[in-house]
């Protein structure tokens, strides 16, 4: 069709084109006005990556990929064949699961899987790493793309999260922190020909933040009703600073296999997005502002970005070589490294010390959470705790976590393989009067010998007594009673 209309227009002449003579009329007034659009247009959308990657069986943590940019970008990587874990707010959602669902379907990956971690809860954020780090072996992890955030919209109140800390500072600056300091033993135990790329989404509006060592998360600081940006801006360039300092952890740590640091984070600022959040932050989340923003949606259409546009950069980082080759804590932006930044991220000093303050608020914060939840339990709920924790301990299926766990373990199995409720050892009297410990796989010998001993004894059942979770099997310890 388009061909026969252009075969037509070159044989016959441009009368052919509708309205031809209207054209002609106000061709010399419309024609600019087309143009300035067209270009206008195009430089809007910003630049587009050309790098590609293949991501089949690659594992991505995703927060935020259930709209706006973080959403596009799933898609992205589930039709290359990455497996995703997307981090959500909750998981028992009809959406969600027709969200999973659906992307499964369109892009025909299997591999994708929402779990719950809201940002906005130190303690859920805690519970999914935690859920993570239990796996045995451990996971596999290429990389981590932080697109979750709240934007508050202008003349709203101040909001805080379940720890009561800004809501702003608390879901993208505390909530990331925390999922990305949780998360640094499945990071680091990445085999080292594997790129791991953490990716966090940034923002200009951080040369609107501050940094205040004294009030990191805006506790005593006066909540601007009229320019919540500030707090957005701030908790933007704390990520930004966590960034440069937790690299320089990861850069530091020892492999047992002597392998360079195969962990990159960076910063993507995907530019102005017409994503639903700047749709919220535009109408100020009321219904006359929605309606402003559809009305002056043409103009919307040409000065932002489309997710799929946004979301280039980020592409950028996860799949140009040149990522790898440098350390890290950089801000990508339209496709390249940006190398104008604030002074703060050249402030090595500083960006250890927020690292340090926001580690120990959020023990501060999770200690009162939990002191606050704790409160409102019933008896029976704290019962119910209790006796998991302890089904847990004594799981012989469950790593330890402590020496105090191996320990409960270490009881439980002897139990269970009749050897008494000693720790690794367990003592016995023998003839003389001695305690003798048995360790916790005793050869046939060793077994004679405690048999022996408590028919001398006269005892029925092996005294329990001292344990060490260090002795090994065939080793024999004697102590005077
Ligand atoms: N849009 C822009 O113009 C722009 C500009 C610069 C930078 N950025 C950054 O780019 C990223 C993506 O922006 P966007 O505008 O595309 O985002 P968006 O559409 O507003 O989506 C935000 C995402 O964050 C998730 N989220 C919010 N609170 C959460 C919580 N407590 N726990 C877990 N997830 C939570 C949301 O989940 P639900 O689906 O449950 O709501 C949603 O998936 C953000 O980090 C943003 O700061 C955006």
């Amino acid at each position: 069709m388009p061909v026969d209309f252009l075969a037509s227009v070159v044989l016959d002449g441009p009368q052919v084109i509708p309205y031809w003579d209207r054209i002609k009329e106000h061709g010399l007034t419309v024609l600019p006005i087309v143009g300035s659009i067209a270009a206008a247009k195009y430089y809007f959308r910003g630049a587009s990556n050309t790098w590609e990657r293949d991501m089949h069986g690659k594992v991505y943590i995703v927060t935020g990929g259930t709209s706006g940019v973080g959403a596009v970008l799933a898609y992205e990587l589930a039709l290359k064949g990455a497996q995703l874990v997307l981090l959500t707010r909750r998981t028992n959602d009809l959406w969600l699961a027709e969200y999973i669902e659906d992307l499964r379907e369109k892009t025909n990956n299997p591999l994708i899987y929402a779990e719950e971690c809201d940002l906005n809860s130190l303690y859920s954020v805690r519970k999914f790493a935690t859920k993570w780090l239990d796996n045995q072996p451990p996971r596999r992890l290429d990389g981590v793309i932080c697109c979750a955030a709240e934007s508050i919209p202008r003349n709203s109140q101040r909001q805080i999260t379940v720890d009561g800390v800004e809501k702003q500072i608390g879901i993208n600056y505390l909530g990331h922190f925390h999922l990305l300091t949780l998360l640094e033993p499945s990071l680091k135990v990445q085999p080292p020909d594997r790129d791991v790329r953490v990716l966090i989404a940034t923002c200009s509006s951080q040369n609107l933040g501050d940094v205040d060592l004294e009030d990191l998360l805006w506790e005593n600081k006066r909540y601007p009703v009229s320019q919540p940006w500030k707090l957005y801006g701030s908790s933007k360039l704390l990520l930004g600073l966590f960034a440069k300092h937790y690299q320089k952890i990861l850069m530091a740590h020892e492999r047992k296999d002597q392998a360079p640091c195969n962990v990159r984070i960076n910063m993507v600022n995907p530019g102005i997005v017409r994503s639903p959040s700047t749709r919220r932050f535009i109408s100020m989340g009321s219904l006359w502002g929605l309606l402003l923003y559809v009305l002056m949606f043409p103009i919307w259409w040409i000065l932002l970005k489309s997710c799929s546009q946004g979301a280039q950069t980020f592409y950028f980082g996860l799949f140009a070589p040149i990522i790898m080759k440098l350390e890290g804590g950089n801000i990508l932006q339209e496709c390249k490294i940006n190398t104008k930044v604030r002074k703060e991220l050249l402030d090595e000093s500083l960006q250890e010390k927020v690292y340090h303050n926001t580690t120990e608020l959020i023990k501060k914060l999770e200690t009162q959470s939990a002191r606050e939840r704790n409160k409102n339990k019933t008896p029976e709920q704290l019962k119910r705790e209790k006796d998991e924790k302890l089904k847990q301990q004594r799981d012989l299926n469950v790593k330890p976590k402590s020496d105090e766990e191996l320990e409960q373990k270490l009881k439980s199995l002897r139990s269970q393989i009749g050897l008494g409720m000693g720790g690794a050892t367990t003592t016995t009297k023998n003839a003389s009067g001695t305690v003798e410990e048995l360790p916790l796989f005793p050869d046939d010998e060793a077994l004679k010998t405690a048999k022996e001993a408590r028919h001398s004894s006269g005892s029925s059942k092996p005294a329990t007594g001292s344990s060490s979770s260090k002795s090994s099997a065939g080793k024999r310890k004697t102590k005077k009673t």
